[in-house]
């Protein structure tokens, strides 16, 4: 049978991670493309523990019956003081909803806004499922260059004036892909514009909390005077992705559209998953459960330093970041990483190629994100050194073809 998709649907492919992972259960198969958290980080007993104890006594009802769209109210008020904490003070259960993870506060700003053919601002490159959920409602993104310390606040000014967007987009702190972070007089320069002009900022900081170097910059948010900015910061990659559990904050004009928009996703944020985030919140243990996590980070951060290094092209040029997930680097010679990928494989080492983070994929033909925080140190040598065998010899080839 031929079944009658909605047009909407082909805008949206199944994203090149996803398509990937598929290929990741095979063991020999050292894979720089996901971006998991350490298994290791995963603290399963102590969060064992917190379900159980959701799951009995007085919260017990309260876990299994439906809740309010917006959250619970004592883990609102905790996020609150979480929110304060990172420097974004002087919010209030109306600036605050629980959402099921990062992706769906994102798709919820969306929703909000976006109507067919609305602009949105992004970085060049950006988080590719953003691309993706962006596509599903229609709207169209607009890359904004970036330099080291954030993004180009002319160009950016001059994408407003060009597109009229509604929203600017970014990952400010370690950002997917790149592992770049703006810094504190970009921020404030970007807000700056942003207010101005009437754009609202989405800044998506799932990975803030993971600096393993450098000096903390606190979140745009925290810079935000004018009520610009929608603030989403998950709690994926810091306690567990599988619980699907995040906070947004901003405008509570926003925050109650979100929230409409919401019913009709989700009704809410599953309440166990809440109640397991809330203990914990309470228990004061989480800052003290990031820091010991940070050395794994670094440490696999280093081993690809290292090996990059050793074995990558000289050609090869790339970030070194201060936390996070991600390394972003790009060739300086005529590579199609996309179409290298499959030799890739072959060689046991796979890594997403920068295409699929552009709005104008062609921007990405010779770049590619290496995540390091789910392999071990030996296993990022050896993969980098089959990438840098791959990538010397598919450039010694194209220089002798001219
Ligand atoms: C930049 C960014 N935003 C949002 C997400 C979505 O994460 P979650 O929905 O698990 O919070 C991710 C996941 O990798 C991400 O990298």
């Amino acid at each position: 049978m031929e079944f009658n998709f909605s047009s909407r649907m082909s805008l949206m492919n199944g994203t090149a991670t996803r398509e990937i992972f598929k290929l990741l259960s095979r063991p020999e198969i050292i894979s720089f493309a996901g971006g998991l958290p350490a298994s290791e980080c995963l603290l399963t007993e102590k969060l064992a523990r917190f379900a159980a104890e959701a799951l009995s006594g007085a919260d017990a009802k309260r876990a299994l019956q439906y809740g309010t769209t917006e959250g619970f109210a004592d883990l609102r008020r905790e996020l609150i003081n979480y929110l304060d904490a990172a420097g974004i003070g002087n919010q209030t259960p109306e600036n605050v909803l629980v959402v099921s993870g990062g992706q769906q506060g994102i798709d919820l700003v969306l929703k909000s806004f976006i109507d067919k053919g609305d602009s949105v601002l992004v970085e060049n490159p950006t988080y590719l499922a953003f691309l993706q959920i962006l596509n599903s409602y229609e709207g169209i993104a607009r890359g904004v260059d970036a330099t080291d310390d954030g993004l180009d606040l002319d160009d950016l000014e001059k994408k407003i004036r060009l597109y009229g967007p509604k929203i600017l987009y970014c990952v400010p702190t370690f950002s997917n892909p790149t592992g770049k972070t703006y810094s504190a007089a970009n921020r404030r320069g970007l807000i700056e514009i942003c207010a101005r002009h009437g754009v609202i900022i989405l800044e998506d900081d799932p990975y803030g909390r993971l600096r393993f170097k450098g000096e903390h910059i606190p979140p745009l948010k925290s810079f935000d005077a004018s009520d610009t900015v929608v603030y989403v910061s998950s709690f994926s990659k810091i306690m567990s992705p599988g619980l699907r559990v995040a906070v947004a904050a901003g405008p509570k004009e926003i925050i109650r559209k979100m929230a409409i928009g919401k019913q009709g996703t989700d009704l809410h944020t599953s309440n166990l998953s809440q109640l397991i985030t809330l203990k914990y919140l309470q228990s004061g243990e989480l800052a003290a459960d990031i820091q010991k996590s940070l050395p794994i980070y670094k440490l696999r951060k280093d081993a690809m330093m290292s090996a990059i290094d050793r074995y990558m092209p000289e050609e090869f040029i790339h970030t070194d970041p201060d936390g996070g997930l991600f390394v972003w680097g790009r060739f300086n010679a005529p590579l199609n990483v996309k179409e290298l990928l499959p030799e890739a494989v072959e060689q046991n080492a796979v890594y997403i190629s920068g295409g699929v983070f552009y709005a104008d994929p062609a921007l990405g033909r010779s770049a590619i994100r290496l995540n390091y925080s789910n392999e071990s140190p030996e296993r990022i040598e050896r993969g980098i050194a089959a990438l840098g065998n791959l990538f010397k010899k598919k450039i010694a080839e194209a220089k002798r073809n001219g």
